[in-house]
Formats: C-alpha cells, structure tokens, sequence
C-alpha cells in the first residue's frame, strides 16, 4: 500500500491531512513524539476506516527519525509521501535583540537537520518508484522574516532553501518538493482557514504537481 508520512501529526492539520489521503487510499504513518498521542490519533483514524499506525520520533534526534521512517515503511508500505510539518516551540520565538548563537541550535535542528534527515531517509523509495512528493508546511515567516519570532526565522530560511534545491534537483525525477505557506492561524474561524481546507490544499499540491511554493493566502 501507499503511504503517506506525516512528521509532526497532532489533532490539527496532521489529522486533516491523513484522514484527506486516507480517503485517497493511503495508509498514514503518524509521527511526533509522544506515542500515546499518536496511538489515540491512529485509533481515531483507524475507527473513520483509514489505515494508520504511530511511530514515535523527535525531529531534533535523526536516529529516531529513521527509525520510525524505517519502522513505517517496513509495516505500512512504501512512503511516496512526506509531509514535514512539527510544530516550532514557543521557544523558538525571540525577539531578535535577545537571540544569541545558542538560540539558534534549536530551530535549527528542528527545520533544517530534521527535514533533511527525512528527505535522504524517503528519497532512495521514491526514486526506485519513479515518483513521491516531500511536502513541507511553513508560516509566512518562511518567507518574510519575523523580528519577534528569530529563530523559526532563521531557520525557516535555511528549509526553504534547502526545499528549493531539492525541488531542482528531483522535479527531473517526477518527484515533487513544495512548501505551503500559511500565513494565518490555522482554525481561526474563517472555512478557508480550516485545517480541512488546508489538507485539501496540500493534496492539490501533491496531485497537480505544480510550482515549488504555494500561499495558502497573499501575505498582507
Ligand atoms: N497552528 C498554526 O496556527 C500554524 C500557523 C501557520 C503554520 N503552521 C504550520 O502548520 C504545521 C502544524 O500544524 P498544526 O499547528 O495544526 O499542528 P498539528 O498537526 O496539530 O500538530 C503538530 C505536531 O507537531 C509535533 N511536534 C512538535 N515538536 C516536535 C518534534 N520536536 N518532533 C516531532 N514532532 C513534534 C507535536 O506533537 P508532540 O508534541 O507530541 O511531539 C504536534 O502535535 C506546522 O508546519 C506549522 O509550522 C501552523
């Protein structure tokens, strides 16, 4: 069966989106990092008929995060689909006059060496299938940096960079790599805004293939 990964799956757009491929047919490998969570969010999943296991991993630790990869291919099938998209602590979020060198280790394992941990684990797979999407899912300061909120900044700049390159380097390949931009909290009332809509979104971006980086909305 197909899989879809999707790293950093809680109850709002993790859940979204794995009961919208789900619907698609896909088995969904749920990661973060508390298992229980996870086992409560797959039971929820399996219950609404999507097939869905949890794979405890944090993004920081690349020996987990192979791990649960390894773990999810193994038991659900080949993941042809990633989606990067944990949650940036609060922590994270300084103001740029109070952020120091050792500020920046955080962000930027969780956005850059996470992310680049996951790509080289499911690149191999979707190669050897011909196809895939890595889809990663960013606030608007992925795009224009935010003085309160430095260190997703920072490293939301790398990501996006590195997402770039790779989308150059596989799109060759039928291999597709984009990065959504949702500049508004997700569930803040508005439909459009839903994390319904936005796994609508981003099974768009996986089916049409199209442009590297989409905006769930213009940036104001
Ligand atoms: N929420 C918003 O308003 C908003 C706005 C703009 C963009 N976004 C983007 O949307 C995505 C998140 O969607 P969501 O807010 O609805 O979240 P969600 O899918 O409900 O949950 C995200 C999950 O990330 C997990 N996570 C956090 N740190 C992690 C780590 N170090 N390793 C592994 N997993 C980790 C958390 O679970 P554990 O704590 O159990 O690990 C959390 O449940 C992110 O890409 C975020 O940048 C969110």
């Amino acid at each position: 069966m197909t899989t879809i990964a999707i790293i950093g799956a809680g109850s709002g757009l993790g859940a979204a989106v794995a009961r919208r491929f789900g619907r698609e047919g896909f088995s969904v490998a749920l990661i973060s990092r508390s298992q229980e969570r996870l086992d409560a969010l797959a039971d929820e999943l399996r219950a609404d008929g999507v097939t869905a296991e949890g794979f405890a991993a944090d993004v920081r630790d690349a020996a987990s995060l192979t791990t649960a990869l390894e773990r999810a291919d193994e038991r659900l099938g080949r993941v042809e689909v990633l989606q990067y998209s944990p949650l940036p602590a609060k922590e994270y979020m300084r103001p740029v006059l109070e952020t120091v060198a050792a500020d920046l280790v955080g962000p930027i394992e969780f956005s850059v060496y996470g992310a680049v941990t996951a790509a080289h684990q499911v690149i191999p797979g979707m190669r050897s299938v011909g196809h895939g999407s890595i889809l990663l899912i960013n606030g608007g300061s992925a795009v224009r940096p935010g003085p309160t909120v430095t260190g997703t900044s920072v490293a939301f700049a790398g990501l996006s960079a590195y997402g770039q390159l790779l989308h150059d380097a596989l799109a060759p390949e039928d291999i597709h790599v984009g990065q959504l931009i949702i500049p508004f909290g997700i569930g803040d009332g508005e439909e459009s805004h839903s994390p319904e809509a936005l796994a609508d979104l981003i099974w768009t971006m996986h089916d049409e293939r199209g442009d590297f980086r989409v905006y769930a909305e213009p940036l104001a």
